[in-house]
């Protein structure tokens, strides 16, 4: 049985002070379950603190975006050498916002995910289609061309540890979700895909979360679903009671 794994991406949110009692609450509060992972997604200047923090605890902290490289001339960009030196556990890559306006592509996301693995990072893999996509039927080949460039010259055993989010866009942030039924078909379809192009077996480890207007709410039913394993949550993941309820719906 996969474990569920609720991440949290606070996005461009919080100040210091914010994020600290955020993560002490939660590291206080998270349920003691090995079915759920419970990761926070943090801006840059609060990652530091943040794993000191959760140290111990079963709360992992993620960045949200990393460059591919080690070190070099890249103004204004962090590496997988200075995550991993923190204590940063994951890292969200390809998210649709720095898809929409920073030019992240299918290519750079490729190479952040073998970056990642290189410096012994998770990498959390944003796919999804726009609204225009979805209604020209072009879902399913988009997210699985999106999949298999990510994915491209990892081993199997780098695969079946990659965490996959199946984030709509046009579910992000609009308050509407996707059907259950809708999300589960496209997390099934990664499945197939990561099937197709490793094994059964590393498919079957594969965790696919779910993300986009993700809260208390809906989580039961999206984690009910035959292929959500998780879910990558933005507003809903701001205040900790909220965040704890979706940890805990993971559990059951
Ligand atoms: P919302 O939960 O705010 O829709 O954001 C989803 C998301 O983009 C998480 O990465």
């Amino acid at each position: 049985m996969r474990k569920k794994v609720i991440a949290g991406n606070w996005k461009m949110n919080k100040v210091l002070s914010e994020a600290n009692s955020f993560v002490d609450e939660v590291v206080e509060k998270v349920p003691n379950s090995d079915q759920v992972e419970a990761i926070v997604c943090a801006p840059f200047p609060f990652l530091a603190s943040l794993v000191e923090k959760a140290n111990g605890s079963k709360v992992k902290i993620a960045a949200q975006n990393m460059h591919f490289e080690d070190n070099g001339a890249f103004t204004g960009e962090v590496s997988p050498v200075m995550l991993k030196d923190l204590g940063v556990t994951h890292v969200v890559l390809g998210h649709s916002e720095r898809r929409e306006y920073f030019a992240e592509s299918d290519e750079t996301v490729n190479k952040k995910t073998h970056a990642a693995f290189n410096h012994g990072l998770t990498p959390i893999v944003c796919v999804g289609e726009t609204l225009e996509q979805r209604e020209a039927n072009e879902t399913m080949n988009l997210v699985e061309a999106q999949v298999k460039k990510a994915l491209e010259g990892l081993s199997a055993d780098q695969v079946a540890k990659t965490i996959i989010a199946y984030e709509p866009v046009w579910a992000i942030g609009t308050g509407k979700t996707a059907t259950s039924e809708q999300a589960n078909e496209v997390c099934t379809h990664i499945r197939n895909v990561v099937k197709e192009v490793t094994s059964e077996e590393t498919a079957e480890q594969l965790i696919i979360q779910y993300g986009g207007s993700v809260k208390p709410a809906n989580v039961d039913e999206l984690l009910a679903q035959s292929d959500i394993d998780g879910a990558l949550v933005g507003g809903a993941s701001l205040e900790a009671d909220s965040f704890l309820q979706l940890v805990e719906a993971g559990t059951k």
